[in-house]
Parts: C-alpha cells; structure tokens; sequence
C-alpha cells in the first residue's frame, strides 16, 4: 500500500514538468532560419545528405542549404531544403531532428528530388 503510494508520487512529479513544459514552449510551431550558411544549419544539412546516402547507398554531394525551418520540440527539428549533387544539382526535403546537449542527431525524413 505504502510502496503503491510512492508509486503514484513518483508518476505524479515525472509527468507534471511535461504538462507544464507542454503548456509553455510552443511546439508545433516552425519557424523560418533566417540565415542557412550558418554553421549549424549547415551542419545539419551535411549530415541529412551523409545518413541518406548511408540509408540509401547513394553518394549524393552536399551543395547548400536552399532554405528552412526550425521547431522547438525535445531540442529541435530541422525542416531543411538541401541542394545535393548526384551528377546534376537537384533540391532535397530533410527532416532531422538534433539534441545537441545529448549529442543525438537522427534523420527522420528524406524526400526527393523534389
Ligand atoms: C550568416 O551566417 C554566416 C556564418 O555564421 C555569416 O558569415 C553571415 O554573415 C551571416 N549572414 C547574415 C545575413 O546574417
Ligand atoms: C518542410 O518544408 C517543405 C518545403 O518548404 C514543405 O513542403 C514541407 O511540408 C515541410 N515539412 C514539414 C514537416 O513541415
């Protein structure tokens, strides 16, 4: 009884700081990056380009980010239009999502040439 208590307890304070987490930082909303030569975006765009020719076995090469959109969520998503080069240049749709203070990069989405 006591143990089911403290099980509650502990279910209760895990789960508050996301409610209220949930409430105050606007997740759903994307934002347009304002500059995609900055490094990270760069970054970011390089490493979409690199997974999917792992992913794929393909070689595309990496020319620039085009354009993009960024959106808090448990760090923060990219939304990216990536210029690639498999022979001629073609654009690319990215989707990466990045937790910086955990190192953790992922590619959630790759679509093109579009
Ligand atoms: C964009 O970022 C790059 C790299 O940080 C910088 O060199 C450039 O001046 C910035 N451009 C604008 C318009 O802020
Ligand atoms: C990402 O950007 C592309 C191009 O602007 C757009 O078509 C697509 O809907 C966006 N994806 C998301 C998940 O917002």
């Amino acid at each position: 009884m006591q143990n089911l208590f403290i099980t509650f307890l502990i279910i209760f304070f895990f789960t508050k700081p996301s409610f209220a987490l949930g409430e105050g930082t606007p997740t759903g909303g994307w934002k347009p990056i304002p500059n995609v030569t900055d490094p990270t975006v760069v970054d970011i765009g390089k490493f979409a380009i690199d997974e999917h020719n792992k992913e794929a076995h393909k070689s595309l090469k990496f020319v620039k980010v085009v354009k993009g959109e960024s959106q808090v969520v448990a760090g923060m998503n990219y939304n990216l239009t990536i210029t690639a080069a498999d022979g001629p240049e073609k654009n690319y749709v990215a989707l990466v999502w990045d937790k910086p203070w955990e190192k953790f990069r992922q590619l959630v989405s790759f679509k093109g040439p579009v």
